[in-house]
């Protein structure tokens, strides 16, 4: 269709949002460790901030390798990844584990459908996806043995969580 971008931006715009979304988990988790400092709770989210900051290592290389622009929105990331991990912290241990449920949610159906439309020219990235899929995968379930869905009001907090990080994509994609 006119208008519609080449193979080679579509693949391009994958990098980008990929690379929004590791920078905002990175920026969930610190939000949330810098309310939730001790306990076994602390210690699970300082786990999965030490894989974000690998994901995130990993995609800053390939963002670089393949001259790709980072979103715009890098300094709004950046604030409300931040803002959104304080949050869910400041309401309980709970609801930081709701938070990582939800958004680790999304990205592994994120991850799933971009590792579906990436042929056999694009193996390699294809391959990181498949196995930062399965990361994320590994933090959801986690969040949820932590008991994400007793904390207050989760259907809520969850839909909300999911909505927002699915709007963080769309933008991600293009601006
Ligand atoms: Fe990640
Ligand atoms: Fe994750």
């Amino acid at each position: 269709m006119p208008g519609d971008p080449s193979r080679e931006e579509t693949v391009k715009r994958m990098i980008r949002v990929d690379h929004a979304g590791e920078y905002g988990a990175v920026r969930i988790y610190a939000g949330q460790k810098a309310v939730l400092r001790d306990g076994e709770i602390a210690s699970l989210i300082g786990d999965m901030a030490a894989k974000e900051a690998e994901h995130l290592a990993r995609f800053d290389k390939i963002v670089g390798d393949r001259d790709v622009r980072p979103t715009a929105l890098m300094p709004l990331w950046h604030v409300a990844g931040f803002a959104l991990g304080a949050a869910t912290a400041l309401m309980g241990e709970k609801a930081a584990m709701a938070c990582t449920a939800a958004v680790e949610e999304v990205i592994d159906e994120h991850y799933a459908s971009q590792s579906a439309r990436l042929g056999q020219d694009e193996a390699e990235l294809r391959a990181t996806i498949e196995e930062f899929r399965a990361d994320e995968a590994t933090h959801r379930e986690e969040a949820l043995r932590a008991g994400a869905e007793d904390a207050p009001g989760y259907e809520i907090l969850s839909t909300a969580i999911k909505t927002g990080s699915r709007l963080a994509i769309w933008l991600s994609t293009r601006i």
